[in-house]
């Protein structure tokens, strides 16, 4: 599958966003090694600091089936992904990272930890 298509199916997905305080709708697709897909959203809370992103939705989604790290090949995202969703793809070892940039072309990344200069790991 190529990015666009990947951020093609996460634009997808952001229209079951959960989001009516930010009105920001985000979506997420995995490509597992297996060919499945695993989309996720964004989904809020009225507790602000509560709300899930949609990459860390699609990551726990597929954690919950027995996905491990070193299964995902790529993600689709419609937007940039924040930083505390980078550090999520560099531990679940994503491989080839697309989104969506502000002026419409698509970022291509592999892998993950390319988005994330001089990773933390746990020691
Ligand atoms: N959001 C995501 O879903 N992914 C990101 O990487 C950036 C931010 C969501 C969180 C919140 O629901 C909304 O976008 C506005 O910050």
């Amino acid at each position: 599958m190529t990015g666009e298509e990947l951020v093609t199916l996460a634009e997808r997905a952001a229209e079951n966003a959960y989001a009516p305080y930010s009105n920001y709708h985000v979506g997420a697709v995995l490509l597992l090694k297996d060919g499945r897909t695993i989309e996720g959203c964004n989904v809020e809370s009225a507790a602000y600091p509560l709300g899930v992103c949609a990459e860390r939705t699609a990551i726990s989604k597929a954690a919950s089936e027995g996905v491990r790290p070193g299964d995902i090949d790529a993600i689709g995202i419609n937007a940039s992904p924040c930083g505390g969703c980078r550090q999520w793809l560099h531990e679940w070892q994503v491989e080839r990272v697309y989104f969506r940039r502000a002026d419409g072309s698509i970022a291509d990344y592999a892998p993950a930890s390319k988005l994330l200069p001089d990773t933390w790991d746990l020691p």
